[in-house]
């Protein structure tokens, strides 16, 4: 993932001290890290692969205030007052992109577009209308309705116009803040896997090379987090979703963001950076998501591309042929609200970063805002609706559903593998073999050699199940990923699956 302009950076040979460590450096690890720096604050930021390695570097990166579960449902949740704290946190987020952009001078393809919210097919237009009346209640008066959103080839019928939201390169957006974090003397390392922290009031976090960091406080910005065994993870379920990238002539769509309504919605955009268009051609880039699923509870990701492809052509006929295509995660909260803040039942200076939604640029960016105000001690109005240890009484039944979906998959321990034997396995692809009481993952590599590791995830033991797009097995209950050979790729597991017979 080589990104033009992204400062290399070294791996942690030594043991190190900082005010804080964050581990992640994904946009919430390395916004917080800037913004903290910024204020003279010493970071330290730790991250098992390279800078935007994890789920960063696999956003479309809509740049919105739109909400995307609705500021209808959020008021419904929440109440007003904090339906309203969340418009005003991600128009603020925009806001603070925008600034740190313009004040470090990174070149991202930074630019202001309007987005379009329009009904999925065989859904109602009604939804629009009760949206435009909730977006305005909480503060977002610009919002308006439109005949149809501004696509010729393709009439979506109604439309919510959310003017003045944005779009950007992600990956050399990290880049921009990692020269402005070295620059104040903010340390970043790769290849640093932590294996444990430990908390109080200095915390020490271990790494699997035997070096540790001491700090003050603790930002754990994984995606999931990895120091958190069960709280957090029965109020959010991780989703695996799908994105295509196709030329189009640039003339052929309005550059814009466009969403529909749909469960799961489609997302679209335009890519018109220098490093997307072909000035010859007249061609940009077109990037279109949707397709999720719960993750490890589908393995047909062939087929989702394939209907990602189908919805876009004929919305967009003017694309060619495809020439990117990639999946990533996003943890779905029960009750929309992202989880910023302290860890719950944790040392009050251990935060994290969680609950990401479809919407990880804004609350990685809402999170670099409001963890530095709390590490300072500031108040900021947003800490309580993002607060991990909230309990939303209207949420309880998506907990329910959510907890006995993750119960339900504990029932894979009785079912028989996906195949019977290895040799069924053919090279480069993997399967969950049955062995007496428990279960194998077993991959055989394109050279015929057959890797084994016991299938329980090392978090809280479900069967993980293979991914044949993406050749990695992941956990159908919180979220955690491993390579084909078992190594661990996402938490909240902090390590390898285990050799059989362990
Ligand atoms: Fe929780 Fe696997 S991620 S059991």
């Amino acid at each position: 993932m080589a990104t033009a302009g992204m400062p290399m950076v070294p791996t942690l040979t030594d043991n190190a001290r900082a005010d804080v460590c964050i581990i992640g450096a994904g946009i919430a690890g390395m916004t917080t890290a800037y913004l903290l720096a910024r204020e003279g604050t010493s970071v330290v930021v730790l991250d098992n692969g390279p800078i935007g390695g994890g789920m960063t570097g696999r956003t479309t990166a809509h740049l919105t205030n739109a909400f995307d579960d609705r500021y209808y449902q959020a008021e419904r949740l929440h109440g007003l007052k904090n339906a309203s704290l969340a418009a005003e946190s991600h128009t603020a987020a925009i806001g603070r992109i925008e600034a740190i952009v313009s004040e470090e001078d990174i070149d991202c393809d930074f630019e202001r577009v309007n987005g379009y919210l329009f009904a999925a097919q065989g859904d109602s237009a009604d939804v629009l209308e009760l949206e435009l009346a909730a977006a305005h209640r909480a503060g977002l008066p610009d919002v308006y309705l439109t005949e149809r959103a501004p696509l010729d080839s393709f009439d979506t019928g109604p439309s919510l116009c959310f003017p003045n939201q944005a779009q950007f390169h992600p990956m050399k957006y990290l880049a921009g803040l990692a020269r402005a974090i070295k620059r104040r003397a903010g340390r970043i390392f790769s290849g640093a896997h932590v294996t444990r922290i430990e908390r109080g009031a200095s915390a020490r976090i271990e790494t699997s090379r035997g070096f540790a960091v001491t700090a003050d406080a603790v930002v754990v910005a994984t995606n999931t987090p990895i120091n958190n065994r069960v709280a957090i993870h029965t109020k959010q379920a991780p989703y695996r979703t799908y994105a295509i990238g196709a030329r189009i002539p640039c003339d052929a769509v309005t550059k814009a963001l466009y969403w529909d309504t749909g469960d799961p919605y489609h997302y679209v955009r335009l890519d018109t950076s220098s490093r997307s268009s072909d000035a010859a051609s007249g061609n940009v880039l077109l990037l279109v998501g949707g397709e999720d699923h719960k993750l490890g509870q589908a393995d047909d990701g062939e087929r989702r591309y394939a209907q990602l492809e189908t919805w876009a052509r004929e919305r967009f006929p003017a694309m060619q042929q495809i020439e990117f295509r990639w999946s990533g995660v996003v943890m779905e909260p029960i009750d929309y609200f992202a989880f910023i803040g302290r860890n719950p039942l944790d040392h009050p200076n251990v935060y994290i970063v969680t609950g990401d939604s479809g919407e990880g640029m804004m609350h990685g960016t809402i999170a670099g805002i409001l963890l530095t105000d709390m590490i300072y001690g500031r108040e900021n109005p947003w800490t309580a609706i993002y607060d991990p240890a909230r309990i939303t009484a209207g949420a309880a039944l998506e907990f329910a559903k959510e907890n006995l979906n993750v119960t339900a998959q504990f029932a894979d321990y009785l079912t028989m593998g996906d195949v019977t034997t290895a040799e069924e396995i053919i090279p480069g692809e993997g399967a969950v073999i049955r062995a007496g009481l428990t279960k194998i993952a077993a991959y055989r590599d394109l050279q015929g050699t057959l890797h084994q590791r016991s299938a329980v995830c090392r978090h809280l033991g479900c069967i993980v199940a293979w991914n044949s797009t993406e050749k990695t097995w992941d956990c159908p209950c919180h979220g955690a990923r491993y390579d084909a050979y078992g190594k661990v790729i996402n938490g909240p597991a902090t390590g390898d699956l285990s050799p059989v017979n362990n």
